[in-house]
This record gives structure tokens, sequence and C-alpha cells, in this order.
């Protein structure tokens, strides 16, 4: 049994589904047909996460932190047999509609990601996949009982892959100062919540079309977020019992205007500035459960 030391983490995490349900809200607002996106063959992955998860024909895989199912539904027209978790209900409640209306087939779970794999002991499915991606750690609070229940969930021969944003990208602020720590589990408190920052990204988190959607949104909900290190995140995956296969950083963002002086490029990555000095702002990793 996956020991689980979450008790404490239940209020945070509940404040932070109610901030994401007002999020989630404003962000699908500004994204235009969705479901016909899908359904006519468009997918809302980027290359790293298609390449790193290899041929998913008959695979089954399991999206962690989902959100409103845009990629796990993508993943699904890959030829996985997906499954997806979220805390957020709008998000879930998305999710679920657009499965309906593309007839890509999914799973959908809202829950406590930790609430989730504390089951995993007793579910019947282990996955040959497991994927998160673009601001996925940041929610978790518990790294090593995050890790060891990924693990218990993966088949022999499965692999986990994450996209993320890189800790040390993600520190810099306006004027590329430093802004926040890059490890350490330190909680952050936005006492504005979770914002609209699909509004700000354009096509590039939106590659179905743009529409204005709700303008000024304001989130009554504050968030938490935590703050870990790459070595802190490879550690943790190690001390699961994983074996770690690939970590890769990159010196762009793909998605998300980190800052604002970021460049969008065709491929809906943002850049940054060539006269800056060269951060990773992404970074992505594979480990495999081995029996
Ligand atoms: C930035 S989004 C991830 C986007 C995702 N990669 C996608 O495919 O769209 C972060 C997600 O984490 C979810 N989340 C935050 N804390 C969570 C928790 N404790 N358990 C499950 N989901 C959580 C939020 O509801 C939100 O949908």
């Amino acid at each position: 049994m996956v020991s689980m030391s979450f008790a404490s983490h239940r209020d945070l995490h509940e404040r932070n589904r109610r901030s994401w349900n007002a999020a989630t809200r404003a962000h699908n607002s500004h994204k235009l047909n969705q479901a016909e996106f899908l359904r006519c063959g468009g997918s809302t992955l980027f290359p790293e996460e298609v390449e790193l998860l290899g041929n998913l024909e008959g695979k089954s895989l399991l999206h962690l932190l989902c959100n409103s199912g845009q990629d796990t539904l993508s993943l699904a027209r890959l030829g996985a047999r997906v499954t997806g978790v979220d805390i957020s209900d709008e998000a879930i409640d998305t999710a679920r509609q657009l499965s309906l209306e593309t007839g890509l087939p999914g799973t959908f779970h809202r829950a406590d990601v930790y609430d989730f794999l504390r089951g995993a002991p007793e579910f019947p499915d282990r996955y040959d996949r497991i994927f998160l991606s673009y601001g996925a750690l940041c929610w978790l609070r518990d790294l090593g009982t995050f890790t060891r229940g990924v693990r218990e969930l993966l088949s022999p021969g499965g692999h986990l892959v994450i996209v993320e944003f890189h800790p040390v990208g993600c520190c810099l602020g306006e004027d590329w100062r430093v802004e926040i720590g890059a490890f350490g589990g330190i909680r952050l408190e936005t006492p504005e919540g979770v914002g609209d920052y699909v509004a700000e990204s354009g096509k590039a988190l939106s590659p179905s079309g743009t529409r204005e959607g709700l303008r000024g949104f304001s989130n009554p909900h504050p968030s938490f977020e935590f703050t870990w290190g790459l070595g802190e995140i490879v550690t943790a995956i190690l001390e699961s019992g994983l074996t770690l296969r690939s970590l890769m950083e990159y010196p762009y963002a793909n998605g998300w205007k980190i800052l604002p002086d970021m460049q969008e490029s065709p491929d809906r990555r943002m850049l940054p500035p060539e006269d800056r000095p060269r951060f990773p702002f992404m970074y992505s990793l594979t480990a495999e459960r081995q029996s």
C-alpha cells in the first residue's frame, strides 16, 4: 500500500480545485470550435511529447492532471486507450463533453491525484504510459508519494513521460529578474489565483482558434503551488524504483508565454529574445518500470 501523508494537503488542494474551476471556465471561453477541431483530426500536442510517448497504437495511457482533456483526446487519436484525472470539476465535465462530441473515447475521473493514486494497489488496470505535462508538477505537495503511486500504476516495461516548464526558467519575472525560488518544495500562495494565461497566449494554447470569451477575468479563489527543483524531481523518481531513461532541457517554452518579451514561433513555441542569456524553459524526462 502506498503510504499517504496527504491529510494536511487536502485543504490546499481543495482550494486549488476552486481556483482551477474558475480559471478553466475562463480558459475554455477563449478556445474556438474545440470539438470540431479534434473531430477533424486536429491535435493540441507538441512534437516533444509525441516523440517521447512513442507508438501509442493499442497502448493504455494515464494522463494525470489532464485539465479539460484536449491533450488526452489528441492522444486517443494516436491510438491510445486513454484515462484522464484532474481535480477540477469544470475541467472533467468539459473533457467528458469533448469526448462525447468528438467520438474520441476516453475515461475521465474527477479526483485529487493523491486520492486516485492511493487507490492504485486495488485497481485492476496498469498502464503502458503515464503522462503529465506543462504545469502539472508545481501543484503537488509531496513528490515521493506521487512517484511511488505512479510506479504502482505502471505495467512492467511501462514508461512515465513528463514534459514540464523548467524550474530555472520559471524563477524569472518581468525584466528577467529572479522572482521566486527554484527548489525546496516551498509553498507559493497566489492570492489572485490561477490567472487567464490562455487569453495572453492566443493561438499557442488554442490551436483550434481563438475568440474573445470572458473579458477582465478575476479569480476569486487563491491558489497554492510548490517549487520543485530538477534534482528533487529526479531523486523522487529514482527512489520510487523507476529507471531514468532520458532527461532533456530546452531553451524555449511550448505554449506558455513565461516572460512578456518572448516571441511566438509558427510552431506555437515561445522563444526568448536572442540577446538574452540562454536559460532552460522546459525539460522532458522519461523513466521506466522494469519489473
Ligand atoms: C496547467 S494544468 C495542466 C494542463 C495539462 N497538461 C493539459 O493537458 O491541459 C494543471 C491542472 O492540474 C490540476 N490539478 C491541480 N492540483 C491537482 C490535484 N491535486 N489533483 C489533480 N489535479 C490537480 C488542475 O485542475 C489543472 O487542470
